[in-house]
């Protein structure tokens, strides 16, 4: 595919589909290869990013079998895995990577873990710190992938999260499933809690209670896992392109069936609701220890020149933090633009996501201030033109909507990479739009 030309549309109606939530896939799976017996996994993840889970998994000796969107997994036990003969590729997935070396450090095999040039950049000694703690040997150079890991015996720690960051919690957790004595995990800002939901409902016992204004996530290692059958809802994150696509274009309504609204995820459609879309939510159910709606948005303009002195910062940053992109390209059509801050973190995702979106909008014509831990975007009219994907997937979707929302044609170079988490997206944005 490679490039990708996007026409402005007029607005978004009908129905959208969107992938199982990509989070809460990689776990499933990870967790179903370490209980015993075989589990089912359905509407799981159609992206690059859980297909590399997936092989990593294989590569250990665990018996994986795809039958379209549902995932069966003979779980191993606790300590099952055979030694690799190859090293894992994570590919662009952190998620991958992360979790997964937190599961390897205890496993009495060598194992390393490496990944693509953007996923070899990007900070790993958040883990391999605390994971050394537990007694884990690893060793990387410069605390970046590849990561060479020895797995033996861990021992629990109690650990506060310097950073907010649901991989490092996960990984942790992970860790301490075959860790002597307790791991707990406090965090100062609440982060995606899939990992403590999904372990729940493979029998682990998670406690999790208020400490120091934060919170203090533990568990106890030694504990049996079993088997499931496990439903993943849709990915709110790929939902997200969708949603504002139809806050911002007016006479747009689209609903989406099944979708994962997590509370610690949940943050961008407040927002938009926030900044004057309507957006309902129907019967809520929980589905697998996750809640699960049906949602309608309809938007426009006209809703949206309610919103005055748009700011995303502070803890809300955490539970939009892949959203922020979409975010910026929306902040576009609010009045009184939008500032987000506090979000230093999306300097270490796929790309430096604060510049990715700073250069693209304004390539786009849009008037946005770059800051360390975020941006200020004024409203704007956006101009087709040729924008880059930065080999990010979030990015290419993004600025997708971005070319719906512009005047002219719009280039994403490099736009293929949209796979790693929504490998239909194009089709599926051409199925909704109106010209
Ligand atoms: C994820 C957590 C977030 C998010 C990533 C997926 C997860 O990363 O950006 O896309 O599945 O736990 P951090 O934990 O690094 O914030």
């Amino acid at each position: 595919m490679g490039a990708m030309k996007i026409r402005p549309a007029a607005s978004v109606r009908g129905p959208v589909g969107v992938p199982g939530d990509k989070s809460i896939s990689h776990r499933a799976a990870m967790i179903a290869s370490l209980a015993e017996g075989r589990s089912r996994i359905e509407y799981f993840a159609d992206s690059e990013d859980c297909a590399s889970t997936l092989r990593c998994l294989s590569q250990l000796g665990v018996k994986v079998e795809r039958d379209g969107d549902s995932v069966s997994i003979d779980g191993v036990g606790m300590t099952g895995f055979s030694q690799p003969t190859e090293p894992h590729d994570c590919g662009n997935s952190g998620t991958t990577m992360r979790l997964l070396a937190g599961i390897l450090a205890a496993q009495p095999i060598k194992t390393k873990l490496t990944g693509d040039d953007s996923l070899r950049k990007r900070p790993m000694r958040r883990i391999i710190e605390p994971l050394t703690q537990m007694g884990a040997k690893i060793h990387a150079a410069d605390g970046r992938a590849p990561l060479n890991i020895e797995g033996g015996p861990l021992r629990g720690i109690e650990y506060e999260m310097p950073v907010a960051s649901a991989q490092l919690k996960s990984c942790l957790l992970l860790a301490g499933l075959n860790a002597e004595g307790e791991t707990a995990v406090i965090e100062r800002v609440r982060t995606r809690d899939h990992s403590e939901r999904v372990l729940r409902s493979f029998g682990v016992e998670v406690e999790e209670r208020p400490f120091r204004g934060g919170r203090r996530i533990s568990v106890a290692g030694g504990q049996t896992l079993k088997s499931q059958v496990f439903t993943v809802p849709g990915d709110v994150s790929s939902a997200a392109f969708f949603v504002a696509a139809a806050a911002a274009l007016p006479g747009s309504m689209i609903t989406i069936e099944n979708l994962g609204l997590n509370p610690t995820r949940a943050a961008l459609l407040d927002l938009v609701r926030l900044f004057g879309a309507r957006i309902e939510v129907s019967d809520t159910r929980e589905v697998c220890g996750e809640p699960v709606v049906d949602v309608t948005v309809r938007g426009g303009p006209e809703a949206l020149e309610t919103a005055k002195n748009g700011r995303v910062e502070g803890s809300t940053v955490a539970n939009l933090i892949d959203e922020i992109p979409i975010l910026a390209v929306l902040g576009t059509q609010l009045r009184g633009g939008l500032e987000i801050r506090d979000a230093s973190e999306l300097r270490v995702k796929e790309s430096d996501r604060i510049a990715s979106v700073v250069e693209n909008l304004r390539r786009m014509g849009a008037t946005v201030e770059e800051r360390p831990d975020g941006l200020r975007v004024e409203t704007s009219i956006l101009y087709g033109c040729e924008v880059d994907s930065f080999g990010d997937h979030r990015i290419a979707m993004a600025f997708a909507v971005a070319g719906l929302l512009a005047k002219g044609e719009t280039t994403i170079k490099g736009a293929d990479c949209a796979a790693v988490s929504f490998p239909n997206f194009f089709e599926m944005l051409d199925s909704v739009a109106v010209r």
